[in-house]
C-alpha cells in the first residue's frame, strides 16, 4: 500500500522515521482514524477539527488546512484503491511533534512535525438485520487511563493494556469505569445502553474521547424520533440494561451481548439497535 510521510507519497514500507522522533520516544502526537466507503469519508469535518483541538492542546502547530487534509485523504484513497478491492478503507493520520537531536522532555523549538498517513482495510458497514451481525462480547475494568483521555494521544499504552485485557479474557473489547463505578468508555469505542426504549451514553469530559461515530449517531437517532441522553450510568446499571453497543469509526454501531461474563438483555441482539443502525445509515449515508 501507498503511504504518506511529510508530504510525499511513497511504498508503506519504503516510510522511515529517526528513532529521535518524539511520536516513538514519547508518544508525543496525535492521531486520527477516518472511515471512508467508496471513496467517502464519514465525519471527515468532524475528524479534522478534533485532530486541529488535538494539535493545539498539546501545542503543535496543525501543519494543514482541512481542505490540505481532505485532499491527501483523497490521494490515499486513490492510490489505495487497487490494494483494497472492498472499497472500505480507514485513513489513519499522524502528527507527532517531530525529531529532536536529544532526549529532553520539553517541548523543542521550532522542529517541524513528523506527518503520517496510511490506508488499511476496515470492515464493511454493519448489515441491517439482527440475524446478520456479528455481536460483540467484552469484559469490564476501572479505567487506569490519564486523566486527559479527551486527547486523541498517540501514547496508547493504557487503551492497549485494557483492550489486551479483554483479548486474554476471550474477547473482544473492554469497557471501562471511571473512580465512581461510572461507564466512561470503551478501550477504542464509546459506549451506548438502552433501557426500557431510551438510550444513554456518558456526557463528555477528561474521562472519554469525543468520538466521531458517537456524534453523528447521537444525531442520527434524535432525527429518527429515539430517545437518546447524555448521562452517567453506573457499571450496575450497564450489566441491568436492556442492550449494549460500542461506537467507533470503524464499528459503526456494533451490539453487545456480553459484559464481564454477564448476558446483556435477552442475550441476543436487540430490537432498538436495528433501529439504530437503520437510522444511522439513514443520515451517514444521506
Ligand atoms: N478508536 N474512544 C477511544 C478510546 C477510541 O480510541 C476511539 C476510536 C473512540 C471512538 O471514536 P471515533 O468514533 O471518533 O472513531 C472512542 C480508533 C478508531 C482507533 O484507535 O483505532
Amino acid at each position: 500500500t501507498i503511504a504518506f510521510l511529510n508530504g510525499e507519497y511513497m511504498p508503506l514500507d519504503e516510510a522511515k522515521i529517526s528513532p529521535m522522533d518524539r511520536g516513538f520516544l514519547f508518544g508525543d502526537g496525535i492521531y486520527e482514524v477516518i472511515p471512508t466507503y467508496a471513496g467517502h469519508p464519514v465525519g471527515f469535518t468532524g475528524h479534522t477539527s478534533r485532530m486541529a483541538q488535538g494539535l493545539e492542546a498539546i501545542a503543535i502547530t496543525n501543519p494543514y488546512t482541512a481542505s490540505q487534509w481532505h485532499e491527501i485523504l483523497s490521494n490515499l484513497v486513490e492510490k489505495n484503491a487497487s490494494f483494497i478491492d472492498s472499497g472500505n478503507i480507514g485513513i489513519y493520520f499522524h502528527v507527532s511533534r517531530g525529531t529532536d537531536s536529544k532526549r529532553f522532555h520539553a517541548y523543542p523549538k521550532d522542529i517541524p512535525p513528523t506527518v503520517f498517513g496510511f490506508a488499511f482495510e476496515i470492515a464493511p458497514p454493519q448489515p441491517l438485520a439482527k440475524a446478520d451481525v456479528k455481536p460483540f462480547k467484552v469484559a469490564l475494568q476501572q479505567d487506569k487511563r490519564w486523566q486527559r483521555c479527551h486527547i486523541k494521544s498517540t501514547s496508547l499504552l493504557g487503551n492497549v493494556m485494557h483492550f489486551q485485557a479483554g483479548v486474554d479474557a476471550g474477547v473482544n473489547e473492554t469497557i471501562l469505569f471511571n473512580n465512581e463505578g461510572m461507564i466512561t468508555e470503551a478501550s477504542s469505542c464509546n459506549v451506548f445502553m438502552v433501557k426500557d426504549g431510551s438510550i444513554t451514553t456518558p456526557p463528555l469530559n477528561h474521562e472519554l474521547l469525543p468520538g466521531i461515530t458517537r456524534a453523528i449517531a447521537i444525531e442520527a437517532f434524535k432525527q429518527a424520533g429515539l430517545i437518546v441522553t447524555e448521562a452517567w450510568f453506573s457499571k450496575e446499571a450497564l450489566l441491568e440494561a436492556d442492550e449494549v453497543w460500542l461506537t467507533s469509526s470503524s464499528k459503526e454501531v456494533a451490539p453487545v451481548i456480553e459484559v464481564d461474563g454477564k448476558a446483556i438483555g435477552t442475550g441476543e441482539v436487540g430490537d432498538v439497535w436495528e433501529q439504530a443502525i437503520k437510522a444511522y445509515h439513514a443520515y451517514k449515508f444521506n
